[in-house]
């Protein structure tokens, strides 16, 4: 069985006094052993903020993620922050082809390629999001798209999916509350867990492979029993500690 991953991404949300509340919140609640592996991954400024309260929390249950990194290990990338300074803080995953930073930034599949190999030079593990548009699933080449973002990393050798994760988040579904059917999300989970089998043989049965899209409380539970969900990559609702413990105990 795939261990279960439910991670939270603040986006541009928070504050000090936020991240102190919600981070010893979540702390104070899942110090009990949980099964699941549980990601916080808040603005990069407060990285080391929250990476100070989870190793002084006597934690090892929560770990850190970052929303974004750049592919280069240093140099003139002036706003850039590097895998090396991630990794100096403690940070276990790094969001990587955020569907946000794919349609506002600009971000190709090739350079999401080469952030996902930056993150792991330097040990972490990318979580590889992907996604359809409306207009994509409308057309049916949901597939063809998905497969098309994925191209560029079936290129490198199999033992990277040893250290990675995807998450599918139908960009339909990104914080306007319609969340893909359990029967949509799964369909294309087992899609993606044939691919990756395709590609890398048994390597892809341990994969984790995150579904995420207006996750609720009230939703988790249905997209959960599906088999080729592994949990959550959760946006609005990581930003509410009782949603958010809420959908880490559906996954554990
Ligand atoms: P919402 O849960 O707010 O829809 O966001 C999903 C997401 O983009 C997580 O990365």
């Amino acid at each position: 069985m795939v261990k279960p991953l439910v991670a939270g991404n603040w986006k541009m949300n928070g504050s000090r006094i936020f991240a102190e509340e919600l981070v010893g919140g979540v702390l104070a609640d899942l110090s009990r052993s949980v099964c699941a592996d549980i990601a916080l991954c808040p603005p990069s400024i407060y990285l080391p903020q929250v990476c100070q309260i989870l190793t002084s929390g006597n934690n090892s249950i929560v770990r850190l993620g970052a929303q974004n990194v750049g592919a280069q290990d240093e140099g003139a990338y002036t706003g850039e922050i590097s895998p090396g300074m991630l990794a100096e803080f403690d940070c276990h995953y790094v969001l990587v082809g955020h569907s946000e930073r794919r349609a506002l930034f600009g971000e190709t599949n090739q350079q999401i390629a080469d952030k996902f190999q930056a993150v792991q030079r330097h040990k972490m593990v990318p979580i590889l999001c992907i996604g359809e548009s409306l207009e994509q699933r409308e057309a049916g080449i949901t597939f063809e798209v998905l497969a098309e973002q994925l191209a560029p990393l079936f290129q490198l050798p199999d033992e990277v999916w040893k250290q990675a994760v995807i998450a599918y988040e139908p960009v339909w579904a990104i914080g306007t509350g319609k969340t893909a059917t359990p029967e949509q999300a799964q369909e294309v989970h087992s899609w993606l867990r044939d691919t990756l089998r395709g590609q890398v043989n048994e390597i892809a049965d341990n994969v984790q492979l995150l579904y995420g899209g207006s996750v609720k409380p009230d939703n988790a539970k249905l997209l959960f029993a599906q088999q080729d969900i592994n949990g959550f990559l959760v946006g609005g609702a990581s930003l509410n500690l009782q949603d958010f413990l809420a959908i880490c105990r559906v996954a554990d």
